[in-house]
């Protein structure tokens, strides 16, 4: 039998519960991974809590993002073998080219069952080879958040030595963004509600840093650091934060779309200044297998480490969630699951 966190029969913290499932046999093409490692994103939270929908399978699996090694491979699996590291792929099916409806419908974790198990059985096209100087919690932490910052910056932004990025808060997105920013070459700008928290991205390689509690109007900031405004903004507020971002950026910088951690009630925006600065608003949904494989191979040749925060035992999964809500966090929180 092989344990599995799940939403039993109903949504929140309390509804989770192990499980002890038979394990499945891999069929043709598909692969069974010991899961080692999964990592936390704001999306497992909100699909905890039914705010991502209250219509997904129950019982659920939870989480997206895992990595772990090959155990076992079905008839005519060809692209990986007994023994390799690998992490999921988040959209199973976003092999390359551009989203659709029905990529989109193969995310992990929600309408998919996720990788908070011992064990997971994928496609092959679904899974993608680690660097092998990661842990398995720092393997973890790629398939979600590293490639949704390596899809804003490097992907559509095309970031070149000499850009400016502002990354807002310290969450997972923005720490891969600005680890991504880095090593283009570009100069950073960060943002945090916490002085600790900006003394630490400092240390990381960020030039300048506001505190955006104490300065609420940190885009003015922003400009005056700049001469008028970034070449690329991480926009992880959302609505309430867009104003001040297309305020932040210059004229025909681009913004990137990926969360909604500021949204409060309902919010206003007026899109005449993003119109007349020629501003480039681009939508961010994770990204392909092949973004996935062009970052990891960078992160390879620059072993880079993403940031860690903590790591939870599997039985405290639950504590681990909550200490992603409380937003005390710093990188990456992660969950061993076996081995
Ligand atoms: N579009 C996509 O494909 C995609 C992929 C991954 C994540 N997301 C979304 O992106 C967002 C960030 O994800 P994450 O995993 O990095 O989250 P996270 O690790 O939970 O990051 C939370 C951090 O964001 C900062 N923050 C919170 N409210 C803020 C605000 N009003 N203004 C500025 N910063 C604020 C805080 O940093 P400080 O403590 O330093 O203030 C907080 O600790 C979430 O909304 C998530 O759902 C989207």
């Amino acid at each position: 039998m092989v344990q599995a966190f799940q939403l039993q029969d109903g949504f929140g913290l309390d509804h989770l519960r192990i499980n002890r499932l038979e394990p499945v046999a891999p069929g043709p093409h598909q692969v069974a991974l010991q899961v080692r490692a999964v990592s936390l994103n704001y999306r497992d939270l909100l699909v905890v809590k039914g705010v991502y929908s209250k219509k997904l399978p129950l019982p659920l699996t939870i989480c997206s993002d895992g990595a772990g090694e090959v155990v076992e491979t079905g008839p005519g699996v060809t692209r990986v073998k007994k023994g390799d590291r690998v992490a999921a792929l988040f959209m199973q099916g976003w092999i390359s080219g551009e989203p659709d409806e029905a990529k989109a419908r193969t995310a992990l974790g929600a309408a998919m069952p996720g990788m908070l198990a011992e064990r997971a059985v994928l496609h092959e096209e679904g899974v993608v080879a680690v660097p092998d100087h990661l842990s398995w919690e720092e393997a973890a932490t790629l398939p979600c958040t590293g490639v949704t910052a390596w899809n804003a910056l490097v992907d559509k932004g095309r970031i070149k030595s000499g850009d400016s990025v502002l990354i807002m808060g310290t969450g997972g997105v923005s720490l891969f963004a600005m680890q991504f920013a880095r090593m283009a070459g570009a100069r950073i700008i960060a943002t945090s509600s916490s002085n600790d928290k900006l003394e630490r991205l400092r240390a990381m390689g960020a030039g300048d840093t506001i505190n955006y509690l104490e300065n609420p109007d940190w885009e003015e900031t922003v400009r005056k650091l700049t001469g008028g405004g970034v070449d690329h903004v991480i926009e992880v507020g959302g609505a309430g934060t867009l104003s001040k971002s297309v305020r932040a950026a210059r004229m025909g910088g681009h913004i990137y779309l990926i969360g909604n951690l500021a949204a409060a009630g309902q919010i206003e925006f007026n899109p005449l200044p993003a119109m007349m600065k020629g501003i480039c608003i681009q939508g961010i949904f994770v990204g392909s297998r092949e973004m996935f494989e062009e970052m990891a191979k960078a992160i390879a040749v620059q072993k880079m480490r993403p940031v860690i925060d903590r790591v939870f035992p599997f039985a405290q999964a639950p504590d681990a969630l909550r200490h992603l809500e409380s937003r005390g966090h710093f990188g990456k929180i992660c969950i061993r699951v076996s081995g």
